[in-house]
């Protein structure tokens, strides 16, 4: 153990199993002593940049005083109550507040504690509206190439089989309709072939709209969406869009279902909704959706319910979120946030070794010939200032909407000096 650390680390390392490590080769984690703004202060004495919003839940930057206060004078009144039977402002006027905020229909919403969760309620929702209504055929989702959703089970099997993350288990999980998004003419055809022969199995059909993030950070045109959409229904299927990534204005508008103006059956939030300040999700469904659990047979309820659902000062951090969105320009600044890392990391686009450069919204991605080493990669970032966390062949920046123009040049120049390095 490095003599610099802590003894709380000493101490409590050798009992945590971090994520998506290899222990017997991984690097120990850094020390982080606390967060301001867009920066992690190391215990070390370094301050980061933080350039992926602790995965792109910080929205607001860290420690926003709003956020902080709200959650305070909740914690005074009641930290949590059970949601089974007993309802509390929070989470109710948060819920009024999505509704009101998410486009058409999408009134109804599920409270659970995380992404993966969200969308396996969404996955058992598309299930069972089918179920309700007598149709035991359609059991299967289509989910797209690249995709990803989650690390619980159900959600595996809508993740790229082959992307790497979960490719372990792809004999075990039960098999779903993977195919490639319908982006050019090929795949539109697939797609629509598919779907004429296969429609009658299938329950819904999931995608992260704009923005395939976790899978590579690949974007497609809103006229995709579309397309989707237009499928489903041509088709009756339930099309759910997992917002997680991208809810909350960070490809530009505050859901990306909004740029298409398409709307989906069902939508996944979570991430940036309490402005990376606690862990809260929601499945929001159409009143069409909610109304096909109605019932005089109490088997057709929706059974889920996470212990931890609708937690109070959860949902107090998320509507103190919203009011900044209210009270403070973030979808300005996001837009400014595009303008910044086209101009500054447009440049590295003629690099040799750099394959692509793309940016939409606060997303700017630089993707590279062969990253042999990505956390080699990450380490020499640290070393230089700025928290990033590369993976398969690309490394991206998702700041907060807050971080300053300085800040930002500091960011993307650190990393075009690491990458030219
Ligand atoms: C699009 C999308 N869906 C689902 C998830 C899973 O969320 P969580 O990690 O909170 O379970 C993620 C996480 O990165 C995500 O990006």
């Amino acid at each position: 153990m490095d003599a610099k650390q802590p003894a709380w680390f000493a101490a409590g390392f050798p009992h945590v199993w971090p994520p998506y490590s290899q222990m017997k080769t991984a690097a120990p984690p850094l020390a982080v002593e606390r967060t301001e703004g867009v920066r992690i202060y190391l215990e070390d004495g370094r301050a980061l940049i933080d350039g992926i919003a602790s995965w792109w839940t910080a929205c607001h930057g860290y420690n926003h005083p709003h956020i902080r206060q709200a959650v305070i004078r909740q914690l005074e009144i009641m930290p949590h109550v059970m949601f089974g039977g007993l309802a509390h402002a929070p989470a109710l006027t948060l819920a009024a507040r999505l509704a009101k905020l998410l486009p058409d229909d999408l009134t109804r919403v599920f409270f659970s504690d995380s992404g993966s969760v969200a969308v396996e309620v969404a996955m058992k929702m598309a299930l069972q509206f089918w179920l309700n209504r007598g149709e035991h055929g359609r059991t299967k989702f289509v989910a797209f190439r690249d995709g990803y959703h989650g690390d619980t089970l159900g959600t595996m099997a809508v993740c790229d089989p082959g992307e790497g993350m979960h490719s372990l288990f792809s004999g075990l999980l039960p098999p779903q309709a993977m195919l490639n998004l319908p982006t050019d003419a090929a795949s539109i055809a697939t797609f629509d072939d598919y779907l004429d022969r296969n429609a009658g199995k299938i329950a819904g059909m999931l995608v992260e709209p704009l923005i395939q993030g976790a899978g590579g950070m690949i974007f497609h045109d809103p006229e995709v969406l579309r397309r989707l959409r237009a499928a489903a229904d041509r088709h009756g299927l339930i099309l759910i869009f997992d917002e997680i990534f991208t809810g909350f204005g960070r490809t530009g508008t505050m859901f990306a279902c909004e740029a298409a103006g398409v709307v989906p059956d069902i939508v996944t939030l979570s991430k940036a909704l309490t402005g990376g300040t606690m862990a809260l999700a929601a499945t929001v469904a159409t009143g069409r959706i909610f109304d096909g659990f109605l019932s005089d047979d109490p088997g057709h309820a929706l059974m889920h319910g996470p212990t931890f659902m609708a937690n109070a000062l959860a949902c107090a951090a998320a509507n103190a979120s919203l009011d900044l969105f209210e009270r403070e320009p973030r979808l300005r600044q996001v837009a400014e946030i595009e303008v910044g890392l086209r101009e500054q990391l447009g440049p590295l686009a003629k690099v040799g070794g750099i394959k692509d450069v793309r940016v939409t919204g606060a997303v700017g991605v630089v993707q590279i010939d062969r990253l042999n080493d990505p956390k080699a990669l990450q380490r020499a970032c640290a070393e230089a200032g700025i928290w990033v966390r590369p993976f398969r062949d690309i490394v991206y920046l998702t700041p907060s909407f807050t971080i300053g123009a300085d800040d930002l040049e500091r960011l993307t120049g650190t990393l075009r000096k690491v990458l030219a390095a």
